[in-house]
């Protein structure tokens, strides 16, 4: 259980290294291209099933490039001619950024060219929740919603849309996880404004939710 002591020494560290961080916002980014998903492979979706469950304890080994590539493909990548998901989203309306927050810097995945986009220089996976894993974990995944694509709807119902169309990209996470004995939880225990200053997101951005993954402590 988090302890308020925890997440004070959280924030504090948090707080250290935003001011270290380097921004590329606005210079070229250098993408990290990806290479292609797999189109095939995997457990059978009842198998996979019965394996999902949130994971807490986290071995610090890499993901590697071809796992990174598929597990952000199941997560929100492009499955059809058309440009649409894996996931469905809010009329039609493309809300969701998926960020990878990882030892390396804070990318941002862009499912047209399947490539990830450098957006911050520095390892900030410390904030991205209140539990201590995340700061360990090889990646942490941040769904950020874009609040001004929401128009005539309320800020609640922004909210409300924004976390539910998270939740079916989170769910795809599981299961991609599941099925590759990669563990992984869902996180709603997160910072959100200081984690939304220290991915330096404009005002109308929001973060919905945080998941972390990599390999279960053995
Ligand atoms: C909206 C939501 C928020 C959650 N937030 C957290 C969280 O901050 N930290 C955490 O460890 N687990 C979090 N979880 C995971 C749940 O605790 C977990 O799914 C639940 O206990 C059932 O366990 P299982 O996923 O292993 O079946 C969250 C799950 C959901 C759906």
């Amino acid at each position: 259980m988090i302890t308020r002591r925890d997440v004070n020494v959280g924030i504090l560290a948090s707080a250290t290294s935003a001011a270290a961080q380097t921004s590329t916002i606005g210079r070229d980014m250098k993408p990290l291209n990806l290479p292609p998903p797999r189109a095939e492979g995997g457990q059978p979706l009842t198998a996979a099933l019965k394996l999902r469950r949130s994971t807490r304890e986290y071995s610090d080994r890499p993901l590697s490039a071809q796992m990174l590539s598929d597990l952000l493909w199941a997560a929100f990548g492009i499955n059809r001619p058309s440009g649409d998901r894996t996931a469905p989203y809010w009329r039609h309306v493309m809300v969701i950024d998926v960020y990878a927050v990882m030892a390396d810097g804070v990318w941002l995945y862009e499912p047209k060219a399947h490539t990830l986009l450098l957006h911050l220089n520095a390892d900030l996976r410390a904030q991205t929740g209140l539990q201590d894993f995340v700061a360990t974990a090889p990646l942490n995944l941040v769904y950020v919603a874009h609040g001004e694509r929401m128009t005539d709807v309320s800020a609640e119902d922004r909210r409300l849309y924004a976390s539910v169309d998270a939740a079916f990209i989170g769910q795809n996470v599981y299961l991609y996880c599941a099925s590759e004995g990669l563990g992984s939880v869902f996180r709603g225990a997160v910072d959100y404004p200081k984690l939304g200053r220290a991915l330096q997101l404009p005002e109308p951005q929001f973060v919905t939710f945080a998941q972390t993954v990599g390999y279960p402590r053995a």
